[in-house]
């Protein structure tokens, strides 16, 4: 094969959020949405990348040397490739060109998208029969060392297994997976685009991760056995997290604890087919990431309060990272053109920005195109 074109899509997130670092479980699913890469062998070391839509390329000398660089797309790239080698030798370089519809910052995983399609890509091309998780694995080592965020792996994850009309339940501990159809006969799924890039996403996010690492540590100083959140439950936080003297640690901790334990509940009103409860755990989601973890934002907060007491919404809540990007709304179908235009005039009026909407279909993960 000289070359190959692949594509690896966004993501949502149903319900799961900011557990999976914390060994917890994690609901997405791979959307229409995707970055697309085209590669081609080289007969020397280079690599010669092309950013199709900002337009802008740069050229690597050698794969034997690669570096972080300036411009912060070609990271994404560089990033998985020098991950590659360290276990994979290439036997040339190549050329990579690369586009995307994913919205950037709009936290549906722009950047991984990038990352798991040139991994997968890099992976076709050369034969080099990587697994598809390692690929996953790949991508996510790629974000912390080469953008700087230290990611849990749900997104690189659904961007590799993502499966049409699906959702996949991931057991953040132990990488095992189930699929769910996801059947939501009369309802739909409707991102709101806050239109606020999430700028402080990163140093915030490798924040949270320290301190739920804290509570932990706090936590293991009695019960040994808990090596990360999932093992930890509310009494043991009671019990070893003072929070009058640790508010912080404690209410990062008490989110996480209380979503793990949503989300299991979360698949079973699924696989009962009970949108309504669903669809409350999905408001609950909200106020915990709002009020104890602290990663929402004004602008989020107004998009979920305003659908909220819409008896066609089933569910809304901040979606990904946070800071910005998007909020994820259950409702009916036949509502939707109504509830959307409500919802744009009332952000507009609040806020004075345009609100944009993306209406969801869930797609294959990664692939040959
Ligand atoms: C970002 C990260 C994921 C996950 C979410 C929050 O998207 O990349 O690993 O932690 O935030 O759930």
């Amino acid at each position: 094969m000289q070359s190959v074109i692949v594509k690896a899509p966004g993501r949502i997130n149903l319900i799961g959020e900011h557990t999976d670092y914390n060994n917890g479980f994690v609901l997405p699913a791979a959307i229409q949405q995707a970055a697309i890469v085209s590669i081609s062998k080289r007969t020397d070391n280079q690599i010669h990348l092309t950013a199709v839509d900002i337009p802008d390329e740069l050229i690597i000398e050698s794969f034997h040397n690669l570096s972080v660089s300036e411009k912060q797309w070609a990271n994404y790239v560089i990033g998985v490739v020098a991950q590659i080698i360290q276990k994979f030798p290439l036997p040339s370089g190549f050329n990579l060109a690369v586009t995307s519809d994913v919205p950037i910052g709009a936290g549906v995983s722009s950047s991984a998208a990038i990352e798991c399609a040139v991994a997968f890509g890099i992976n076709e091309l050369f034969s080099l029969g990587i697994e598809k998780m390692e690929l996953a694995f790949i991508a996510q080592k790629a974000e912390h060392e080469f953008a700087g965020v230290q990611c849990g792996i749900m997104d690189q994850f659904a961007s590799v297994f993502g499966k049409k009309d699906h959702v996949v339940l991931l057991d953040c501990l132990n990488m095992n997976y189930q699929y769910f159809p996801l059947v939501l006969e009369g309802y739909q799924i409707v991102l709101f685009d806050t239109g606020i890039k999430h700028a402080l996403a990163s140093s915030e996010y490798n924040t949270r991760r320290k301190e739920c690492e804290q509570g932990v540590a706090l936590m293991q100083l009695k019960y040994s056995n808990v090596t990360s959140l999932r093992e930890a439950n509310i009494e043991m936080l009671n019990e070893c997290v003072d929070l009058q003297k640790d508010p912080i640690v404690y209410n990062r901790c008490k989110y996480v604890i209380e979503e793990i334990d949503r989300t299991q509940k979360a698949c079973l009103d699924l696989q009962a087919n009970n949108l309504e409860s669903f669809g409350q755990k999905m408001y609950a989601t909200h106020q915990g990431l709002s009020k104890l973890y602290e990663v929402s934002c004004p602008e989020l907060d107004f998009l979920v309060a305003h659908v909220k007491n819409n008896p066609a919404v089933i569910g809304a809540r901040m979606m990904g990272g946070g800071f910005g990007g998007c909020t994820i709304n259950i409702f009916q179908s036949q509502k939707a053109a109504q509830i959307i235009n409500d919802t744009r005039v009332a952000y507009e009026q609040s806020t004075g920005k345009e609100l944009k909407h993306y209406t969801v279909r869930i797609e294959d993960g990664a692939g040959i195109l």
